[in-house]
This record gives C-alpha cells, sequence and structure tokens, in this order.
C-alpha cells in the first residue's frame, strides 16, 4: 500500500520519480504527491486523484531538480485530499517526509507536539515523523540522526523517505514492516517500496530489513541499524524486465495477467517437474523434505486469494497425504496466540511476500519454533527472505490488483509439493506420472479455455445488472468457488457470496429467486451427481444457472441456463482449471459495467497495513 520512489543523482529526477510512481500505482492511487530539492528550498506539488494529475501539474510548473521524493497514496489517517497527499512538511517547510505503513502510537506523539507548539496541516499520522524528526533537528542533531532517534519513539509500521534542504546531498529512508529497495546507478541512487519501479534504470538492488536507517547519497550509501550499528548491504541483481511489467498490447493489466496463464504456469513448473519418477523436484524444500514428511500436521496462513489457494491446498494435503491441515487467515492467525507443536510446519502463501498479516503471522509462528516454509511471487520479498525455506510460484509480475495467474501458479505449487511428499510417502509411481502428465497438459489445457474468451463475454452482457451471485462448488472447487465470488465483488462491486453447493440449503436459498445467477462448479468427479441435485434446487426457484463443466458433460446442457465447457484433467489440477473462466467472467462484468479492473475502488496490490 502506497507507492514510494526517490532519485539522487545527476539527472532531472522528476520524471524519474513520475515514471516510478505510474509503476507503482497498483499500491495505491487516492492522491500523489513529490517534493524536490530546488536551492536551499524543497518545492513540494501534490494532487487528488492518479498520478496523471500530478504529471500535469509538475509539467505546468516546470518542477525539475536532482534530488526528489514521490509518493502515491492509499489512505489510512485522514480522506484522500491534496492537504492529506505526502510528502508532509516540518513547520519551516525545510523538511520533508513520505511513508508507507502506520504509527499506531500517533495521537500521543501529536499531543506532545501540540503540546509544546507543532501545529498540524493534515489529518495523517505521517505528518507526526516530519514535526517529531524536526525536533530532533532543533537539538543540534543531523538529519538522520533525528530520523534515527524518532523513529525509537514511533510504534508501528513504516517504509519511509526524509528529505531536508539544509543536507540537499542525502535522501535518508528507513524500513520497520513495510518493503523498502534501494537501486544502485552510476553516480546516481533509487528507492523504492518496489523494484518494479526501478528496473528502467538498474537492476542492481538492495533489500532493506526491518530495523534498518540509511544515509542515500548519489554516490554510495551508508545503512546503520535504527540502534546506531553499521552494517554492510550488498546489492544483489533482478532478473526483470521492463517488458514484464507493460501491459503488452492488451487494455488492462488483468486481462494480459489472465491471458499469460499458459506461460505464467509454465513457468511456475520450469524444471520442476520429473516424468520418470512421477514426482516433483523443489530445490527450495531440499533441506527441510525429511523435516515434512516427519510433520504430524501443516498449517497454512494467508490473506485473501492466497488464502483459498491454502484451502485449495488443505484438500490436498489431506487428501494425498493424509496429513491433517488447518488453513487460518493470517489476520486472526497473528494475534489469536495460535497452538503450535514442534512437528508442524506453517506454509505462508503471497502473492507480494510483503502482506503485513502474512509477515507478522510467519514473525508469530518462528517464535513459536515452528518450521515456516514461504510460497510467493515476489522474488526477494520480505516473507521468501524470512521463511526457513519455501518455493517461488515464478508467475511473474501481478500488477492488476485483483489475482490472477499468481493464483493458479499458487495452485500449481502446492500441487506439486503434494507430489513431491506424497511420492515418498504412498503414491504410486503410476498415479505420479498419471499427475506429471496432468501438469504438462495443463498449459495447453488453459489455453482452450481462455479461448471461451468471447462466449464467456456473452454471459457477462447478460448479468452485468445483477445485484447479487452465489457461486457453488464442492470438494476443491468450493475455494474456487469462494475466489470467483471474491474476484466478481472486487472488480465490479456486485455483492457475491462462495458457498459449499450443499450448505446452500441451510441458508443461502432463502435468497433465490429469477434474479439471482447462480455459478456452479460442476466437473465430473466424484460429487457431480450430488451437485446436479443442488442444480436442479436451484433450478426449482428460478435462479439463473451458469455451470462450469466438463467438456463431454452433456447432461448439464438440459439443466443450466448457460455452460461454460473445459477440458478434463487429473483431481489434483482441476481447480487451476475451473477457476479460470470465472476469472474472465468477472472481469467481462466489470469491463461492462465501465469499471477501472486494474485499480477498483478502495484496494490496493500489497497489503503492508495492517
Ligand atoms: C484479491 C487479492 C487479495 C490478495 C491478498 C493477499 O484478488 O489480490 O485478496 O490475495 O491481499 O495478498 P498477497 O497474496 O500478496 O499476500
Amino acid at each position: 500500500m502506497c507507492g514510494i520512489v526517490g532519485y539522487i543523482g545527476k539527472k532531472n529526477c522528476v520524471p524519474i520519480i513520475i515514471e516510478g510512481l505510474k509503476r507503482l500505482e497498483y499500491r495505491g492511487y487516492d492522491s500523489a504527491g513529490v517534493g524536490v530539492i530546488a536551492g536551499d528550498d524543497i518545492t513540494v506539488v501534490k494532487r487528488k486523484g492518479k498520478v496523471t494529475e500530478l504529471q500535469n501539474a509538475v509539467t505546468e510548473q516546470n518542477v525539475t531538480g536532482n534530488v526528489g521524493i514521490g509518493h502515491t497514496r492509499w489512505a489510512t489517517h485522514g480522506e484522500p485530499n491534496e492537504i492529506n497527499a505526502h510528502p508532509h512538511y516540518n513547520q519551516d517547510r525545510s523538511l520533508i517526509v513520505i511513508h508507507n505503513g502506520i504509527i499506531e502510537n500517533y495521537n500521543s506523539l501529536k499531543t506532545g507536539l501540540k503540546n509544546i507548539g507543532y501545529e498540524f496541516r493534515s489529518d495523517t499520522d505521517t505528518e507526526v515523523f516530519a514535526h517529531l524528526i524536526d525536533s530532533f533537528i532543533r537539538r543540534g542533531y543531523d538529519v538522520s540522526k533525528s530520523v534515527r532517534l524518532a523513529l525509537n519513539e514511533i510504534d508501528g509500521t513504516y517504509g519511509l523517505a526524509v528529505m531536508y534542504a539544509k543536507e540537499p546531498d542525502k535522501i535518508v529512508v528507513a524500513r520497520q514492516g513495510s518493503p523498502l529497495v534501494m537501486g544502485i546507478g552510476d553516480n546516481e541512487n533509487f528507492i523504492a517500496s518496489d523494484v518494479s519501479a526501478l528496473i528502467a534504470y538498474t537492476k542492481q538492488i538492495v533489500y532493506f530489513e526491518d530495523g534498518e536507517i540509511a544515509e542515500v547519497y548519489a554516490d554510495h550509501f551508508v545503512t546503520k541499524t535504527i540502534h546506531d550499528k553499521e552494517i554492510e548491504k550488498i546489492a544483489t541483481e533482478v532478473n526483470l524486465t521492463v517488458d514484464e511489467i507493460d501491459k503488452g498490447g492488451y487494455d488492462t493489466f488483468m486481462m494480459k495477467e489472465i491471458m499469460e496463464q499458459p506461460d505464467s504456469c509454465t513457468n511456475s513448473m520450469r524444471g520442476r517437474l520429473v516424468f520418470d519418477e512421477g514426482t516433483a523436484k523443489l530445490g527450495g524444500l531440499t533441506d527441510v523434505v525429511e523435516k515434512l514428511l516427519d510433520c504430524k500436521r501443516f498449517l497454512i496462513s494467508a490473506c485473501g486469494t492466497s488464502w483459498h489457494a491454502g484451502l485449495v491446498g488443505e484438500y490436498l494435503f489431506e487428501h494425498y497425504l493424509r496429513i491433517p491441515t488447518e488453513v487460518e487467515y493470517a489476520s486472526e492467525f497473528r494475534y489469536r496466540n495460535p497452538i503450535i507443536y514442534p512437528d508442524d510446519a506453517v506454509f505462508f502463501i503471497s502473492q507480494s511476500g510483503e502482506t503485513a498479516d502474512s509477515l507478522a503471522a510467519l514473525r508469530e509462528a518462528k517464535r513459536k519454533g515452528a518450521l515456516c516454509l514461504g510460497i510467493c511471487n515476489v522474488v526477494g520479498s520480505s516473507i521468501a527472505r524470512e521463511s526457513h525455506a519455501g518455493v517461488y510460484t515464478h508467475a511473474g509480475p501481478e500488477i492488476g490488483v485483483a489475482s490472477t495467474k499468481a493464483f493458479t501458479s499458487q495452485l500449481i505449487v502446492l500441487g506439486l509439493i503434494t507430489l513431491l511428499l506424497a511420492r515418498r510417502k504412498s503414491m504410486s509411481i503410476a498415479e505420479g506420472k498419471e499427475i506429471v502428465h496432468a501438469y504438462q497438459e495443463l498449459p495447453h489445457k488453459i489455453a482452450e479455455i481462455l479461448k471461451l474468451n468471447k462466449s464467456i463475454e456473452e454471459i457477462a452482457e447478460q448479468f452485468k445488472n445483477a445485484n447479487n451471485f452465489l457461486y457453488l462448488g464442492r470438494g476443491a472447487h468450493f475455494p474456487v468457488a469462494l475466489e470467483g465470488a471474491l474476484k466478481l465483488k472486487e472488480i465490479s462491486y456486485i455483492h457475491a457470496e462462495g458457498y459449499p453447493a450443499a450448505e446452500m440449503k441451510h441458508g443461502p436459498i432463502a435468497l433465490v429467486d429469477e434474479n439471482m445467477p447462480v455459478v456452479f462448479i460442476a466437473p465430473k468427479d466424484s460429487t457431480y451427481e450430488k451437485i446436479v441435485s443442488n442444480i436442479e434446487e436451484i433450478r426449482a426457484r428460478k435462479g439463473k444457472v451458469i455451470a462450469i463443466a466438463t467438456e463431454n458433460d452433456t447432461e448439464i446442457d438440459r439443466l443450466a441456463d448457460h455452460v461454460i465447457k473445459i477440458p478434463n484433467s487429473a483431481r489434483m489440477t482441476m481447480p487451476i482449471l475451473t477457476a479460470i473462466p470465472l476469472q474472465l467472467l468477472a472481469y467481462h462484468i466489470a469491463v461492462k459495467k465501465g469499471l477501472n479492473v486494474d485499480q477498483p475502488r478502495n484496494l490496493a496490490k500489497s497489503v503492508t497495513v495492517e
């Protein structure tokens, strides 16, 4: 949430910052601002709305400079407007701060600062930083020490950057709980909350850790802990290209990412399938496989779509491994003093690897001695780095706020983990080979489903004005139903609920009438006949049925108003296929309603605040 970009060097920083903010806009997009050192002063321009509003303003005002910081905001404290947009100034406007995170004790700090004469202009928690740092500068400390002393009084999370007009040769940055990276250039340095803002300029990236503070100059940087201990940081090279984070000819990132799934799924499996042995090879688990095999219980913790992937994981682990598995929202897990036994393993699933609740849950599980495994998409992200071991999903950058390809890749990785462990337990080589074969065929089958795009768009046309939707599925398709409902509500703002199909009779059926579309995930599997009965029950109440069914199923044609037929696959891989038509359905309904699917209202891609 919120995007941070900064530059120090010889070039004009403004276009670099604006370009970086546009790349980060998926992290927050209610207002944006930039601050640039201009002689002895700092020029700040802020605008409500998208980064293009800010871009127009800085162009109009001809703002230029060699040192600057910028921010795109997702509001936490104070409504989205120009005053609350970052950067925030100190009293004499010689110092500015941009911040991603939440200062939990901001009220008491604000009262203390007001008592000594500071006047606040905004409703934000961030402004507290500006005045608090200023209060140390007034005591004679330089800006770096003042930031460090201020941070020692803060409870909460931050990725922040500070510029001080009287020390214009540096930007001071710090991190606690919100991501922050630095890009190293040739006599120029960059800072950002996310690597994607920087890769057009450099691939040499330094990842800051919690509790670190750095002075970033044009030609070097100095990192310390907030307790003043110097530390050495080494840059790593990221292999990400600008093409990967562009729309590639599509109207939206979301459509690009849906359409990319044959490739993203291939990438998630690349080098990991061993057909001859009917198993999977996962380098990131090599050191912990024996421990995992000895585990008596698995826990999975995540948020949102990643939590849905976790629920599919529960079905896979329990069915194939016979290991009891519990899935819990990270936000609940972290606060309820979870019971963790020495022979438990906890999986943390996160596309961004930065979700605040998931990261805090990971740290809590580590404190309690659990073996912690990360399933992350963003390489080098906090969850990936702090886990004991893990597997990257390698879906490639996901920019659209609604998760699509990251979800299917999470399901692939969960399946590969299952396959690897099941083959070490009781799965036969013949079954293992069948599953490997099913994975090998997946990209082709996904491509077949994507060809249904036009017909799914036609179905969307008929339901774009619905006020409610139900999504029903059984077994591992129940979490897919949840995911389908989430996709629809987050981008189309239509109320949608997912339920296990049989549970419908215990309440939701009361909602069904001729205005209620019900999406059934009804592949031909062991529960098919039960699903058919559930469809009949909806039809008897005049509900409109949209069914996701397998291609050779003719029975379903007489039952459903609309049928989306998809190729059949193995039990383990089927949820990957059933998820895709639901992504397309949600997408087209939202687009037909004229909505911005890449940046739905109130949402942000990476939820780095609680
Ligand atoms: C929904 C969506 C969110 C995320 C959730 C967790 O489309 O994207 O529900 O899944 O915020 O994010 P990660 O996976 O980055 O931890």
